[in-house]
């Protein structure tokens, strides 16, 4: 069997040697012509005159288009019609795109769009969640709420309470490609375009309104993003539109893609949140009570911010059973750029909020956070439901809350496996005494401090708009028994296309170089989802199984009824097919089959069952299941400094049974990195005008190879799905990420031992802001 084997990323040579081919990289046709923006300057205010006149004179320049040019409509959001390609004389944030060049060159396009004279009338931009506050500035009309139980009349009763505030900052996505498209104009208007995106139907859908054609004259093809980790599911419209609509225009191909400056000031990243909470809980640090507010910063443009933010709400639970508990979430609308999806999807900062409340109601008890986790876990589904649990209060008749392993949206809890899970790792990790030694550490050390911390995740898998788990494939057997495979899902270099080709080549009993891989390509799998919200192993997986079944069991039919035997008799392993004693190459069947006119090519389709979504409500069964995974992460900071370093970290991640073990530890380490860097290092500012200053490498910190913890110990938990999902695995891409939190508490951890008061640790926790949390500690 090809599935649950590690195999290296089909593409891994190709990627180390430089030769993987990515869309600046594809030869054009000569005459191609090259696009850059003009962008605004000012963050809020209108435009008054533009003078594009050098612009248009600039050596290489073909035209200069603005929003008046615009053919059709005038839109590249992928949720409301708020997001125009080109500004209609309102300005947003600074860095909106105003108009756009169509140049011989990349470098002549980008230098001419610099060259525009525009005035403006320039008003105050809102830039902090106070400032969005105090304008009452959002998307939606009040803040949404969700609750279960009586969070007031809990909090009111709890012996024991406390509140608190973090703030988490936004993320770049800083995938190593950046965004980029190419559009080549075909015969009769139709259009190709080569897009770097995670959602090849949404560019075909914005490339066709705009470019005022149906949906079948226009392809998009993908062959692989450099990363998008959310980043390119609605991010790239513009550029794709764009190109198409110059294509059209000039009857030439077109290109565009952002440096990386205009891609860091003109794209979203990760929403940043505030989150305040008021906690009531018991002596053993139960939590009886919780009210939330999420303030979440989601820029200009209302982009994928419901979402995202409901996916913040869905994970305040995290690992917890939260019997009465209030969620207030506010989506402000700010004059940056529009926040978009980002690994996790909001439910890093959903997960961050109770994180924190679980080490500072340790913190207020004196307890090992671990164990004021462990009070709060939902139960193992393997355990039963043990202990009754405190009945300070008495829920009210006919609600949710109460109810064993049931989540604050109502959805039962069936596959818990964190107090298992969190046992085996607290022991692999020797976090006992590891913790013991950072104790000994701190007392003996007056200026490097440590901090250790245990993080467990639990995150929720489906999209939770329900219609877009479905997924498509198509999947041929050509005459010589080679296969091709072609599903709605993109590659991002997190490995979906092998994982699914070992899945054709089981379903056949081939070895998996009889399977090709193929670019994404709208023509051959319409009206598919954004590979996003971890779900593209599940959802691809399934449709290229269901294909590949199709098509063996036509050919296993007609050799059934060639041979006179049972169906049960014909057997597909090792590259060859058994019938009834005979034993002839996967080949040699194809070849017969096809001269017996056998159809050798099916599509396939899957949805995912038993999923009920009421988002207004924020009741029923958003997701299918859950994934978990724990992380201990050890740290050392420089108390005179802030500097700091993870020392060691150790993971345990339940991916269910792996389709690929080292694909997916590859996820569970490059997530946990990210995660991590999102915590401490990566910093977005911008200044009162709303000017991003960190819009390069120079000022934006990712974390770099050698910022990978010294002792970094990998493990997958040995866990099949609960639920049918495709050989039982569990998507993978994004869970892991949270284990980052790990770092941060970690951090916290460690200035606590400056003194006695709670650190309250804002993240990122650079370096300055665990100096000066270290100061605050010891002030009081
Ligand atoms: N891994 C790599 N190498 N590059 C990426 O861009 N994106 C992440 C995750 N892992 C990403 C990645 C995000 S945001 C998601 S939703 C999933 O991969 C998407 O792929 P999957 O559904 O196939 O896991
Ligand atoms: Mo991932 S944020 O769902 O693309």
């Amino acid at each position: 069997m090809s599935v649950a084997t590690s195999r290296p990323h089909d593409s891994a040579a190709l990627h180390v040697t430089g030769q993987a081919r990515y869309v600046d990289d594809i030869p054009t046709p000569r005459g191609t012509l090259h696009l850059a923006f003009g962008l605004s300057s000012i963050a809020r205010g209108r435009i008054t005159s533009m003078d594009l006149a050098a612009a248009r004179a600039a050596p290489g320049v073909v035209a200069v288009l603005t929003a008046d040019d615009l053919p059709f409509d005038n839109d590249v959001s992928p949720s409301i019609h708020d997001e125009p390609l080109l500004t209609d004389g309102a300005i947003h944030y600074l860095g909106q795109p105003i108009f756009l060049v169509v140049a011989d060159s990349h470098l002549n396009a980008r230098k001419a769009a610099r060259l525009g004279e525009i005035s403006f009338t320039q008003e105050t931009p809102i830039l902090t969640i106070e400032d969005a506050l105090a304008a009452d500035s959002r998307f939606e009309d009040a803040p949404r709420i969700w609750s279960a139980g009586d969070a007031a009349q809990a909090l009111k009763d709890a012996p024991k309470s406390l509140s608190g505030s973090i703030t988490m900052g936004g993320q770049e996505h800083f995938y190593l490609e950046g965004q980029a498209a190419l559009a080549q104009p075909q015969d009769n208007g139709d259009m190709v375009v080569n897009s770097s995106t995670q959602h090849p139907t949404e560019i075909q859908h914005k490339v066709a309104h705009a470019i005022g054609v149906p949906m079948n004259a226009v392809r998009v093809e993908t062959r692989r993003m450099g990363g998008g980790f959310g980043g390119k599911e609605s991010q790239g419209n513009a550029l794709a539109v764009a190109c198409a609509i110059a294509a059209q225009k000039t009857g030439r191909a077109c290109k565009m893609r952002y440096d990386r400056d205009d891609d860091m000031v003109i794209t979203g990243k990760r929403h940043d949140f505030r989150i305040d909470y008021d906690v009531g809980f018991d002596e053993t640090g139960r939590v009886l009570g919780i009210d939330f507010r999420h303030y979440a910063r989601c820029g200009w443009a209302q982009d994928l911010s419901l979402p995202v933010a409901d996916r913040a709400m869905l994970h305040s639970d995290n690992a917890y059973q939260l019997d009465n508990i209030r969620i207030e979430s506010h989506r402000l609308k700010t004059n940056m750029q529009s926040a978009t999806a980002y690994r996790g999807f909001g439910g890093p900062q959903g997960m961050l909020g109770i994180e924190r409340v679980m080490d500072h109601v340790a913190h207020a008890l004196g307890k090992d956070p671990l164990e004021v986790r462990r009070v709060n876990f939902y139960e193992d589904a393997n355990r039963g439901l043990s202990a009754p649990r405190s009945d300070a209060v008495a829920p009210p008749p006919e609600d949710i809350s109460g109810k064993r392993n049931t989540t604050p949206y109502g959805q039962a809890v069936t596959d818990f496996v964190l107090h298992d899970l969190v046992s085996q790792l607290e022991e692999t990790s020797d976090y006992k005494a590891r913790r013991a030694a950072v104790r000994e550490w701190n007392d003996a050390n007056p200026i490097l401090k440590k901090g250790i911390a245990l993080t467990p995740v639990k995150f929720g898998i489906s999209f939770t708009l329900t219609h877009l788990n479905q997924a498509g494939a198509l999947v041929h057997v050509y005459q010589d028994g080679s296969i091709q495979m072609n599903h709605g899902g993109t590659e991002m270099g997190q490995g979906l296309n092998q994982k699914v080709a070992q899945v054709a080549a089981s379903r056949f009993g081939v070895p998996l170089e009889f399977v090709k891989i193929t670019a994404t390509d709208t023509g051959k799998v319409p009206n598919t989802s954004a590979t996003a919200a971890s779900s593209g192993s599940d959802l691809n997986g399934m449709a290229v199984k269901i294909a590949c079944d199709t098509i063996r069991d036509r050919m296993a039919q007609h050799l059934a009824e060639q041979h006179q035997c049972a169906l049960a008799d014909v057997r597909f392993a090792d590259g060859h097919v058994d019938v009834a004693g005979n034993r002839k190459s996967f080949a040699e069947v194809a070849k017969a089959c096809y001269e017996a006119r056998v159809s050798l090519s099916s599509t396939g389709f899957y949805k995912t069952p038993d999923l009920a979504w009421d988002r207004i409500k924020g009741q029923g069964r958003p997701f299918y299941y859950f994934a978990y995974g724990a992380a201990v992460t050890e740290v050392v900071i420089d108390t005179l400094t802030g500097e700091n370093r993870i020392l060691r970290a150790d993971l345990l991640h339940d991916a269910g049974s792996s389709l690929n073990p080292a694909l997916d530890i590859g996820q569970v380490e490059g997530a946990y990195v990210q995660g991590a860097g999102w915590l401490t290092t990566e910093e977005l500012v911008w200044d009162d005008n709303g000017n991003l200053r960190t819009h390069a490498p120079s000022t934006y910190k990712i974390p770099a190879c050698s910022d990978r913890p010294d002792v970094f110990n990998v493990a997958l938990y040995e866990n099949e799905n609960a639920e049918d999902t495709i050989y039982r695995s569990k998507a993978v891409g994004e869970p892991p990420f949270m284990l980052g939190i790990s770092a941060l508490m970690a951090l916290s951890d460690a200035v606590e031992a400056c003194g006695s008061s709670y650190p309250d640790l804002d993240a990122p926790a650079t370096a300055e802001r665990v100096y000066m949390a270290t100061q605050r500690v010891r002030d009081v």
